[in-house]
C-alpha cells in the first residue's frame, strides 16, 4: 500500500529580492523536506500588493522566484509550486474566514504594526488582513506544517485559532497545522545590527545579503558586519548577538553544527571567521545564481510549471472551499 504523506504548505512573496535569511528561514527547508511530505509551496503574490508594487517589477519577480526556487533544489516533479493569484479559492476563503476574525486580533499583529509605521502613507485595509489570507492559504491545503522562519510563528498562531474557532462552531473541517521552525537559521538577523532580522527591505544594505549579490559584494558585507571587542566565536546570543548571528549562517550555510563552528575558529580571529562565513555563502549561492538565470532563459518551461501548479492546487483547494460554503450555508444549486 503506498504509504500517505503529510501535508506541507509554505509560500514566500515575490517582493525586493530574497535574502539569505528567506533561504535559511525557509527555502532551505523547502528542499529538505520535500521527499517526506506532500509539499505545496505558492508565490503569495496577493500578500506582496499590501504594501505598493511595481507591477512590471511584481511579475519579473514572481517569474524569478519560481526560478530561485527551482535553482535551490526544489523539485517541481515532487512539489506543487505555483502563483497564488492563480488559484481563487485563497481570496474566496479569505472572505470567510473574515467573518471569523476579530478586528482587535489583527491590531495586535507584531507585523502589522511595523509594516503600518514603516508605510504610514498607506496602511490598507489588505495590510491588516494579511494573516487571514495567510491562514486561508494554509488551511486551504489541509496543511499538516508550515515551514516558515520565526518572524511568522504569530500569523501561524492565528491560523490555528482561526481553525479552531471554525471547527469548533460547525464540525471539524480543518486540520489545525503546525509551525516548523528550524533550530538554526529560523531567525537571520541584520549584519549592521544584530537586534533586528535580516529583511528584504532594510534600511542599509550592507546589514542584508542578497540571493543576487556577487561573492565580491558577500564577502565585503561580512567584513563589516558588526560584532563585539573581544575575540572569541562563541555563540551567545545575549551578550555576543553579531558572532551568534554569524555562527547561525554559518551552520545554515555548511550544514555543520554550532558546536562544530565554534571548534573550527576555536582560537582564530574575527578576521579569518568573517571570511569563511562569506565564502561559504557565496559557495552556495554563485551555483543558484548562475542556474536562475539559465531558468529564467526558459519561460516556457517555468509557464508550464504554473499552469500545472495552479491546476493541482486548484484541485485541492476547491474541495475545501466546497466543504466550507456548505457548512456555512451558502446555497447551491440542485443539478
Ligand atoms: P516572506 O516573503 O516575508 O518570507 C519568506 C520566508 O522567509 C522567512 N524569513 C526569514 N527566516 C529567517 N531569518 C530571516 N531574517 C527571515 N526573513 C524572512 C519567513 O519567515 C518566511 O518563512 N507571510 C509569509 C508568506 C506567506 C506564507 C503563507 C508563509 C504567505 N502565505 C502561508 C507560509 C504559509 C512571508 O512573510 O513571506
Amino acid at each position: 500500500m503506498e504509504e500517505v504523506k503529510k501535508t506541507l504548505y509554505s509560500a514566500v512573496q515575490p517582493t525586493n529580492t530574497l535574502t539569505i535569511g528567506n533561504y535559511a528561514g525557509a527555502i532551505r527547508n523547502f528542499v529538505r523536506l520535500q521527499d517526506e511530505y506532500r509539499c505545496f509551496y505558492a508565490i503569495a503574490n496577493m500578500h506582496a500588493i499590501t504594501v505598493r508594487q511595481n507591477p512590471a517589477e511584481l511579475r519579473q519577480k514572481t517569474l524569478g522566484l519560481l526560478a530561485t526556487y527551482i535553482a535551490c533544489g526544489v523539485d517541481p516533479d515532487k512539489c506543487t509550486l505555483y502563483v497564488q493569484s492563480h488559484v481563487p479559492a485563497h481570496a474566496e476563503l479569505a472572505w470567510v474566514l473574515n467573518t471569523f476574525t476579530y478586528v482587535g486580533e489583527m491590531e495586535r499583529m507584531t507585523q502589522f504594526k511595523d509594516k503600518s509605521a514603516r508605510h504610514a502613507d498607506n496602511i490598507n485595509m489588505g495590510l491588516m488582513d494579511y494573516p487571514v489570507l495567510m491562514a486561508a492559504d494554509i488551511l486551504l491545503y489541509n496543511a499538516d506544517v508550515v515551514p516558515v522562519g520565526i518572524d511568522q510563528r504569530q500569523h501561524l498562531e492565528i491560523t490555528r485559532d482561526i481553525a479552531i474557532r471554525f471547527n469548533n462552531i460547525y464540525s471539524p473541517t480543518f486540520v489545525v497545522p503546525e509551525g516548523l521552525y528550524t533550530k538554526v537559521g529560523a531567525k537571520i538577523n541584520d549584519l549592521q545590527d544584530p537586534s533586528k532580522k535580516m529583511s528584504k527591505s532594510a534600511e542599509n544594505p550592507n546589514g542584508t545579503i542578497f540571493m543576487d549579490d556577487t561573492k565580491d559584494t558577500i564577502i565585503r558585507k561580512f567584513k563589516r558586519a558588526v560584532t563585539d571587542s573581544d575575540s572569541e566565536v562563541r555563540y551567545d546570543e545575549e551578550n555576543k548577538p553579531g558572532v551568534s548571528n554569524l555562527l547561525s549562517i554559518y551552520s545554515s550555510f555548511t550544514g555543520k553544527t554550532i558546536p562544530e563552528a565554534e571548534a573550527e575558529f576555536a582560537g582564530k580571529g574575527y578576521g579569518d571567521f568573517k571570511l569563511a562565513v562569506g565564502e561559504a555563502v557565496a559557495d552556495v549561492l554563485e551555483p543558484v545564481q548562475k542556474e536562475t538565470a539559465r531558468l529564467l532563459s526558459d519561460r516556457k518551461y517555468l509557464d508550464d510549471i504554473f499552469r500545472k501548479g495552479a491546476e493541482d492546487a486548484a484541485h485541492v483547494a476547491n474541495k475545501t472551499l466546497d466543504k466550507v460554503y456548505r457548512k456555512i450555508g451558502f446555497y447551491r444549486c440542485g443539478n
